[in-house]
């Protein structure tokens, strides 16, 4: 049986649905900090499997061991964090608190009752912001903000842990920009207050929460000034972390890749994108560069395509569609 921990947040929904769909059994595990249980009906009307809940906190190690204790679970996929970037500035310890703290108590329980199978959700915040373009799996690491620290020191935490009993195995998985909603418009991403992230901002406008959207610099290096992100499905996201489980239970070895389409695409290219593929306009002003941002990110998805098998099939339109879909049913999230 698999654990999902942060099972009700954006990755882990999507995920769940794609693991049930694989026939696995899943045992979801959420605090609720960032997230609603509205999103367990969503799961079982897409899959037609009442979901197994436990709301529980990764930093509580004795609500862990209940679990653990309740359900023969031989793997863990590893999605609860907080994943603020700028409030991670603000308040660097309940970042390191939840996301070390956290690993580390997941940890302690998995070695108790020897769960050999461990897939972490990394990002490629972890690498270092002067590497040249795209990113592979082995360029330096270097991470800008607490949050992105938090990610590096569980990854060189579990390589530690690693080490310790040669059949406990690790996909290290690092995710690019995840966008879009399940296709049939139930479930998608809900954040609280003011998105950081541009698309769903971008669809908070398309509905009318919000006037503009603020683009953060027009003279980057890149093709027409604004920022340059490799935006992945989440669903083809999630089918990579099926992959994953496939391969830690088929090939029992470790493996860290990068998740991500492999191509990069700017803001406006975004915006335009959306515009076409909703028929909605979105009205824009480019304002100063945000502090921290770079102007282009995008990943090398050989490692990938060669270990899982796997690799994002969703087109930009898909990822607009899908997100229009999911926001303009549910203007006021879950
Ligand atoms: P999310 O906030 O939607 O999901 C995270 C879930 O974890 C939430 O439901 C939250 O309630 C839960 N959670 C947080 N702390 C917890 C704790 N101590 N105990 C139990 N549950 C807890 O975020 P997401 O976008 O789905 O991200 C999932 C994972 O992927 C995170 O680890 C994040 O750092 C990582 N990641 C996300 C992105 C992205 O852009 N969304 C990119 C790279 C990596
Ligand atoms: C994308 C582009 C912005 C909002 C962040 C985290 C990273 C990872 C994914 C977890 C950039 C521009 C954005 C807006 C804009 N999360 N933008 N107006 O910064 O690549 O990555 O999320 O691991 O750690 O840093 O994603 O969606 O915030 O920004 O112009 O209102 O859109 O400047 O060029 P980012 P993003």
């Amino acid at each position: 049986m698999i654990l999902l921990t942060g099972a009700t947040g954006y990755i882990g929904s999507h995920t769940w649905v794609e693991m049930l769909n694989a026939g696995y059994d899943v045992v979801g595990l959420d605090n609720l900090c960032n997230s609603s249980d509205l999103v367990l009906d969503r799961i079982r009307s897409i899959t037609k499997i009442p979901p197994i809940f436990v709301k529980s906190d990764v930093c509580d190690e004795q609500s862990l061991r209940r679990v653990f204790q309740q359900y023969p679970i031989d793997s863990v996929v590893h999605f609860a964090a907080l994943k603020a970037v700028g409030e991670s500035v603000q308040k660097p310890m309940k970042y390191y608190k939840n996301n070390v703290g956290g690993i580390i108590n997941l940890l302690n329980i998995c070695s108790e009752f020897s769960c050999k199978n461990f897939v972490f959700s990394s990002s490629a915040t972890v690498y270092h912001p002067e590497n040249p373009t795209p990113y592979l799996e082995d360029m330096p690491l270097g991470p800008a903000n607490p949050y992105g620290w938090t990610k590096m020191m569980c990854e060189q935490v579990l390589r530690d842990y690693e080490l310790l009993d040669s059949k406990f195995k690790v996909a290290y998985l690092r995710y690019f920009n995840p966008v879009g909603a399940h296709q049939s418009g139930l479930i998608g991403e809900n954040p609280m207050g003011v998105p950081n992230n541009l698309m769903p901002f971008i669809a908070q406008v398309a509905v009318g929460r919000r006037d503009y959207l603020s683009i953060y610099g027009g003279d980057w290096l890149t093709i027409d000034g604004t920022g340059v992100r490799d935006y992945i499905h989440v669903s083809d996201l999630a089918k990579g972390h099926v992959a994953a489980i496939n391969y830690l239970l088929r090939d029992k070895k470790s493996l860290t890749v990068n998740l991500g389409t492999g191509q990069g695409t700017s803001v406006l290219e975004l915006l335009k994108a959306f515009e076409i593929a909703t028929g909605q306009v979105i009205p824009y002003r480019i304002i100063d560069r945000r502090p921290g941002d770079i102007a282009t990110s995008y990943a090398n998805v050989d490692a990938a395509k060669k270990m899982l098998n796997w690799y994002a099939r969703l087109t930009i339109q898909d990822m607009c569609e899908d997100v229009w879909r999911w926001q303009k049913n549910n203007p006021n999230g879950y």
